[in-house]
């Protein structure tokens, strides 16, 4: 018979160690010790009497393999089937981590209630609460399976007697897990890592998708999500301000399809709602028929889906010794970049000048060809000259001056016709930002 025992391992040497301790006696490294499951045989004079076996497994040509195509179980949720590449595969394993009250429960609820069979496991709100949840998002499917229990060993016990075949499990969340097996707490990096383990194992040999729920902070550093991302098949990272409607599902890592895919949603009274097009969303008012100045209109890609984003910039007479730079959804190191190159290449005396910047609607971008808005904002507004009406911009602004090619110039292009814009600044037509500022927002 097998035995498990729990034993602390080096995450450094690799040591192992039968007691906690803080610093590990082998490489004298604090704090790297994690609580692990081990299996022991009990059974060892057999093997020891025994020849050794040699197996030689055989090995295949890979170009002989039939890549099977794999079946997709849409979610019914437009948006999170984009996120995922098409919909859940069977035995998948999906983390989705976002910070506590981004709304990951409410969209595993919405989850259930569009799939038949689903098994809910929440360790972490009570039955009562969930029920709640339900009732607010109006969830009426009498198939959703409820169970509020933290021992993981008892759930996979359970789901084992569930008598119909599940379409998906849900764990909510990893971090409240535990096993009688290790000491640990629920929430240490051994209990984590052991129970996504087992639960993996489970959904692996039944064929069943099964989504962990995972918290992290702000700065995303709580164990969880972090050990498990190289365990499970999929990572999808929940995220937006809480004070705004907007989320954004970025599929950080996927087994079964493309990681640049985001699925988009708006978090309203009755749950979150899957916005399918949501190009125009950021745009407030009427900005881009009748623009006032400081305010610029960009175009980003979240994924492979353009979306319209206004840039509005204020540029102030500084009162300070240091000017202040303020920016909203653009890097603020990145802001300071874009000011010296202004300075410098196109000759905007900015020195004196408190700069603040905005990208409305509260969407957060990476993408560097927003750089040229930005510079355009706010030029118009420390010139106080609006930019034409329909004029929409796009590219990265180097420090030299110089406008640089971006992804999908073709596809922005096209998409800022469709929408309506006329003037369509790309790197294809400038590549440099001083001819740019001169064409449009020179004071004549
Ligand atoms: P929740 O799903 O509990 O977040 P998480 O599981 O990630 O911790 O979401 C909680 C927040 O969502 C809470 O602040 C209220 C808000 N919310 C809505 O705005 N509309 C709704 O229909 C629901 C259910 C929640
Ligand atoms: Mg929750």
């Amino acid at each position: 018979m097998n035995k498990i025992a729990s034993v602390f391992v080096c995450q450094q040497c690799g040591n192992e160690f039968s007691k906690w301790q803080g610093k590990c006696s082998a490489c004298n490294s604090w704090n790297s010790l994690v609580e692990t499951a081990r299996i022991t045989k009990k059974n060892k004079s057999n093997s020891k009497n025994s020849s050794p076996v040699t197996r030689n497994p055989e090995t295949v040509k890979l170009t002989d393999i039939k890549a099977s195509k794999t079946e997709r179980i849409t979610t019914g949720i437009s948006e999170l089937d984009r996120a995922l590449g098409g919909g859940m595969v069977a035995g998948q394993v999906i983390l989705l981590a976002g910070e506590p009250g981004i709304g990951k429960s409410t969209i595993l609820l919405q989850l259930a209630d569009k799939l038949k069979n689903t098994l809910y496991v929440s360790g972490e709100e009570s039955a009562n609460q969930v029920a709640i949840r339900a009732k607010r998002l109006g969830i009426n499917n009498k198939s959703i399976q409820f169970l509020e229990n933290t021992d993981v060993d008892e759930i996979i016990g359970s789901l084992s007697t569930v008598d119909s075949s599940l379409s998906v499990v849900i764990i909510d969340s990893i971090q409240t897990m535990s096993t009688s097996d290790l000491t640990g707490l629920a929430g240490s990096v051994g209990q984590i890592k052991e129970c996504a383990f087992r639960l993996l194992r489970y959904a692996k040999s039944n064929n069943v998708p099964l989504i962990l729920v995972g918290h992290v902070t702000k700065e995303g550093t709580v164990a969880g999500p972090s050990v498990l991302m190289h365990i499970v098949d999929t990572v999808l990272w929940f995220e937006g301000e809480k004070m705004t409607n907007l989320r954004l599902l970025r599929s950080v890592k996927n087994r079964f399809g493309a990681t640049d895919e985001v699925g988009i949603f708006s978090m309203e009274d009755k749950g979150l709602v899957s916005l399918d097009n949501p190009e125009k969303l950021f745009l407030q008012g009427n900005n881009f028929k009748k623009p006032i100045s400081g305010s610029a209109i960009g175009l980003v890609m979240e994924g492979t889906r353009s979306i319209l984003v206004e840039v509005e910039s204020l540029v102030v007479p500084t009162k300070m010794a240091f000017p202040k730079r303020v920016a909203q959804g653009i890097d603020s190191k990145h802001l300071e970049m874009l000011l010296a190159t202004l300075i410098r290449r196109v000759g905007i005396k900015l020195y004196e000048m408190d700069v603040f910047v905005n990208v409305a609607g509260g969407i957060k971008t990476k993408d560097p060809a927003i750089d040229l808005a930005v510079c355009l904002s706010i030029v118009s507004s420390f010139y106080d000259l609006p930019l034409p009406p329909k004029f929409l911009s796009f590219g990265e602004v180097g420090l030299l001056g110089e406008i640089r090619r971006t992804n999908f110039i073709e596809k922005r292009i096209k998409d800022a016709k469709r929408l309506g814009f006329v003037e369509i600044i790309s790197p294809e037509r400038f590549n440099s930002l001083p001819q740019v500022v001169h064409n449009y927002l020179s004071k004549k």
